[in-house]
C-alpha cells in the first residue's frame, strides 16, 4: 500500500529533526567521546517514555547568513517521560548545532517545559552541553537566558532541578545550572567556566587549560561547584536516576518509601567501640553511618569538598533521610567555612522537599584564625544556624563525641527545634574543650602553681568529670536521652516514625533573610 503522503511528509521531517546538525557533526560528537542529546535522553529515562515536544521549531534569525543554516528542533531537545515509572520533564542541549547555544527559540523551548514542570509538580532535569548565549543574536539571546534564570528562582524550593554538565559550558550556559539543587559533571569531559580559557589568557594573560579551569575534578574539590562526578556520560545519568529516588516529585509530597528488608531493630555492637578513647583520635563518622542505615548504603554528596563535613541521603527504615555529619578522620570535624556552607546549602535541600534530617555531632568549634575570620566564618557559619533554625522538617540528632562551643548550637541542638537529641554515653558537652577551658579559668592559679604541668593534669581531669559529659545536658532535658551507640539504629527509626506527623510552620513572611 502507498505510503499516505502527507504521513511521509511528517516521518520525513521527524527523521530530519532526530540527525541535530547532520551525521557529521555527530560522528565528531561520538569522537570526542560524548554522546549526543537523544542519546543521553534515552539513557537517562525508562525505556521507550521520552515524548518529545518542538521537535518542528526553528530559529528565526537572518545575521551573518543564519537564515542558510536551520535546524529542526534547534539546539536543544525537550519533552517529558519517567524515571522509575514517576514523571520528569528534560531538556538535553545539542551540541551538533550552533554548539548548543542558545538564542531566541532555544531558551522559549526551555521555558515552555520549566512552566510545565512547576504546573504539574514534576522534577525538572536539564542535560547541559553549550557554548552560551548565541553570539549571532546578540541580546535576544541574553534575554532568554534572563528568561530561564527568572523560572529556575521561581522553580526553586517547589520542584527539585537537576542539572548535569556533559560538555564545555560557559557563559550562561553555567549560571541556569548554579542556581538548580544538584550539579553533576562527568569525569575528563565536562567543563564549566564564565569565560573560556581564550578570555582568561586576553584578559588576565593566564594560561589555562580548560580541565585546570574548570574541570570535574575542579568544581568537585575546590570550588564545590558540582556535586557529583560520574566517571562516564552514562554513569553520571545513572547518578541522577539514583538521586531521584531520594527526593520527592514536589514540595506538597513526602519522598517515596522503599522496603530494603533491612532488619529496624538491628542492633550493632560495632558501635560500641567506634569511638576512640582519647578524644584526639580521629575516626571515619561514614563507617557509623554505614552501620546504622539501610544495607549500609549512603548517597553521598559533595563527597570531594569540605570532606570535613559529610552530607548525602540514605534510608532509615525504608524512609529517606539526609545526613549530616561532622567528620572527626578530617580536620577534626572542625567547621570551616567552606563546610558550614556546603552543610548549610544541603539543610536546605531537605527542608525544601520535606527530607528529615538526621545529624551526627563530633566537631570541636569554629576554626580559629586569621584566614577563616578576613574570609568572613562569621557570615558562614551563620548560614549554617539559620539553614537549621528555619528548618521545620523531622530533625534528629546524635552526640557521638564532641559538641563544643558554637557548634553545639548549630548543629540541630534542642533548642533551634531539635526533636529528638541522642547523645552517646561518651559525649563531651561544653563550651570548649578541657584542655582550653582549664588555661582560661585558672590562669591565676596555674602562674602560680608550685607543679603547673601537673596542676593543669589535675584540672583537666576535674573539668573533664564534672563538665565533658552527656549528663549536665540531659539533667536540662538539652538531650532528650543518652543512649547505648549499638541501639542507634533502632532509636532513631522509633523517632523518625513517631515524627512522621510532625507538623511545624514558621511565622508568615515574604522570605527570610539568610546571611548570603
Ligand atoms: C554561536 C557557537 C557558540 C556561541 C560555539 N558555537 N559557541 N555559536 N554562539 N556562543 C559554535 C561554533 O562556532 C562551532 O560552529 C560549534 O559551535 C562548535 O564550537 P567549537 O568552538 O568548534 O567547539 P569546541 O572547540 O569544543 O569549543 C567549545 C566552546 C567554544 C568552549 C564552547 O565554542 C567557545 O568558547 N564558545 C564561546 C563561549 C562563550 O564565550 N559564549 C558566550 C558566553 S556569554 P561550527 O559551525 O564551526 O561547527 C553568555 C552570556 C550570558 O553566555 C550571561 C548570563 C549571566
Amino acid at each position: 500500500m502507498n505510503e499516505n503522503p502527507k504521513i511521509h511528509r511528517l516521518r520525513e521531517m521527524r527523521a530530519k529533526s532526530r540527525l541535530g546538525g547532520g551525521e557529521a557533526r555527530i560522528e565528531a560528537q561520538h569522537k570526542k567521546g560524548r554522546l549526543t542529546a537523544r542519546e543521553r535522553i534515552d539513557l537517562l529515562l525508562d525505556k521507550g517514555s521520552f515524548r518529545e515536544v518542538d521537535a518542528f521549531v526553528e530559529h528565526r534569525t537572518h545575521d551573518f547568513n543564519l537564515d542558510e543554516q536551520k535546524f529542526l528542533s534547534d539546539s536543544v531537545v525537550t519533552g517529558w517521560g519517567t524515571i522509575e515509572g514517576r514523571l520528569v520533564y528534560v531538556f538535553s542541549q545539542d551540541f551538533t548545532v550552533f554548539g548548543g547555544s542558545l538564542g531566541e527559540v532555544h531558551a522559549a523551548k526551555i521555558c515552555k517545559i520549566m512552566d510545565m514542570a512547576t504546573r504539574t509538580g514534576a522534577p525538572l532535569i536539564g542535560l547541559n552541553d553549550s557554548g552560551g548565549a548565541r553570539i549571532q543574536e546578540g541580546v535576544v539571546s541574553l534575554g532568554g537566558y534572563a528568561d530561564i534564570f527568572l523560572r529556575n528562582t521561581l522553580a526553586s524550593g517547589v520542584v527539585p532541578q537537576i542539572s548535569a554538565i556533559m560538555g564545555p559550558c560557559a557563559g550562561g550556559a553555567v549560571y541556569s545550572p548554579a542556581l538548580t539543587d544538584f550539579i553533576f559533571m562527568v569525569r575528563n569531559s565536562s567543563y564549566m567556566f564564565v569565560t573560556g580559557p581564550d578570555v582568561v589568557k586576553a584578559v588576565t594573560h593566564e594560561d589555562v587549560s580548560f580541565e585546570d579551569l574548570g574541570g570535574a575534578s575542579v568544581h568537585a574539590e575546590k570550588s564545590g561547584v558540582c556535586h557529583m562526578v560520574g566517571d562516564s556520560e552514562a554513569d553520571t545519568l545513572f547518578l541522577m536516576r539514583k538521586l531521584l529516588g531520594y527526593l520527592p516529585q514536589n514540595n506538597m509530597e513526602d519522598p517515596p518509601f522503599v522496603q530494603t528488608g533491612d532488619d529496624p531493630f538491628r542492633m550493632e555492637e560495632e558501635l560500641e567501640n567506634i569511638v576512640p578513647d582519647a578524644p584526639d583520635k580521629p575516626y571515619d563518622i561514614k563507617d557509623v553511618i554505614r552501620l546504622i542505615f539501610d544495607n549500609g548504603q549512603f548517597f553521598e554528596i559533595h563527597e570531594n569538598y569540605a570532606m570535613n563535613v559529610v552530607v548525602g541521603f540514605a534510608r532509615l527504615g525504608g524512609h529517606s533521610v539526609g545526613i549530616i555529619a561532622n567528620q572527626p578522620a578530617v580536620l577534626a570535624g572542625v567547621l570551616d567555612i567552606d563546610a558550614s556552607e556546603k552543610a548549610a546549602r544541603f539543610v536546605r535541600v531537605c527542608d525544601s522537599f520535606n527530607v528529615p534530617i538526621i545529624t551526627f555531632e563530633d566537631v570541636p568549634g569554629f576554626m580559629p584564625g586569621t584566614n577563616q575570620e578576613h574570609h568572613g566564618i562569621i557570615r558562614s557559619g551563620a548560614k549554617l544556624l539559620y539553614a537549621y533554625c528555619e528548618a521545620t522538617v523531622p530533625k534528629l540528632t546524635v552526640i557521638t563525641r564532641k559538641a563544643y562551643g558554637g557548634a553545639y548550637c548549630v548543629m540541630s541542638s534542642k533548642h533551634i527545634r531539635g526533636d529528638v537529641n541522642f547523645a552517646w554515653p561518651g559525649a563531651e558537652i561544653a563550651v570548649m574543650g578541657p584542655d582550653g577551658a582549664v588555661n582560661i579559668i585558672f590562669r591565676k592559679e596555674l602562674e602560680n602553681a608550685k607543679d603547673p604541668v601537673k596542676r593543669k593534669a589535675e584540672l583537666v581531669v576535674e573539668y573533664r568529670e564534672k563538665f565533658a559529659n552527656p549528663f549536665v545536658a540531659a539533667e536540662r532535658g538539652f538531650i532528650d536521652d543518652v543512649i547505648e551507640p549499638k541501639e542507634t539504629r533502632p532509636r532513631l527509626i522509633n523517632a523518625l516514625e513517631m515524627l512522621q506527623n510532625k507538623r511545624l510552620t514558621n511565622p508568615p513572611k515574604k522570605h527570610g533573610n539568610i546571611p548570603l
